[in-house]
């Protein structure tokens, strides 16, 4: 099962799991009919499921469906997210931040708490948590979101230990500039147009300024993310749970 299915991240994983081997249950609030024909076109059964995550009752549902569609759910990459805006702390706009806490955590906590409930009947799974870097190193200009993927490495922390005596493993992941996509240009264009003392104003400065930053020198390629998503969700890492994995380039 994955959230953000009709996403960067959340199809290029969707694909790579259908490579796999795996049947892909795709949830999103927008249109999946793109992204299921590729990954129908890598021989998995792949299924839609339209839900808006911040609505618990719709969740449920939505659970309840993929379970009874699939059988069972093992894999659950619980990965929809919203940027939000880019403000400065005194002017951030005060409904967004309620927007981006409702969508990034509260829910990611929804997702969490449905499907593991399956789990536990179940006695395992595996869970992956998409965090950010913004979830390790505050982020400028973005209050909300940085805020959100900090309370998601907390979460997964939580979940992990709560989860465990069911034999259930839970782990987040944190790309850092990763592109490209419709967060990196929204996140360079974005961050130009606030006009702080971080970053330029002309956005291809700004582009410069964060590979810049980047001891790889090099934004992350959204390719790069799906491997480690199906690492943590492999018996390879059998004996690993609670971690954050940063996919940084080193920052
Ligand atoms: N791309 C990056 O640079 C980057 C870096 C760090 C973390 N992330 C995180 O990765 C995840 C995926 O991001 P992406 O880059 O693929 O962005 P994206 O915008 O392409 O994908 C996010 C998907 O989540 C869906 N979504 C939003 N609100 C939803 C809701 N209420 N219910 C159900 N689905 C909803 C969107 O419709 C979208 O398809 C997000 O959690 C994001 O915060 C992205």
């Amino acid at each position: 099962m994955i959230t953000g299915g009709a996403g960067d991240i959340g199809l290029a994983t969707a694909i790579r799991f259908g490579k796999e081997g795996a049947s892909v249950a795709l949830v999103d609030v927008k249109d999946m009919a793109n992204a299921a024909e590729q990954v129908a076109a890598t021989g998995a059964l792949v299924r839609t499921y339209r839900c808006d995550v911040t609505d618990y009752g719709d969740v449920e549902r939505t659970v309840e469906k993929i379970v009874a569609d699939f059988g069972k759910i093992d894999l659950l990459f619980n990965n929809a997210g919203i940027q939000g805006e880019f403000k400065q702390l005194h002017q951030y706009p005060v409904d967004d931040f309620a927007k981006v806490i409702q969508v990034n955590l509260i829910g990611a906590f929804h997702v969490l708490r449905s499907v593991s409930a399956r789990m536990v009947e179940q006695k395992g799974g595996v869970i992956v948590n998409t965090a950010s870097m913004a979830g390790v190193d505050g982020p400028v200009n973005m209050a909300a979101y940085g805020a959100s993927k900090f309370a998601m490495v907390g979460l997964t922390q939580t979940a992990a230990k709560d989860l465990a005596p069911f034999g259930i493993r839970v782990n987040s992941i944190s790309p850092g500039f990763m592109g490209p996509g419709f967060m990196w240009d929204r996140q360079v264009d974005l961050q130009a147009a606030v006009g702080s003392q971080y970053y330029d104003t002309d956005r291809n400065i700004v582009e410069k300024q964060m590979i810049g930053s980047v001891p790889l020198r090099r934004y992350g390629n959204i390719e790069e993310i799906p491997g480690t998503v199906i690492y943590l969700m492999s018996d390879d890492s059998s004996y690993v749970t609670g971690v954050n994995v940063k996919l940084s380039g080193g920052i």
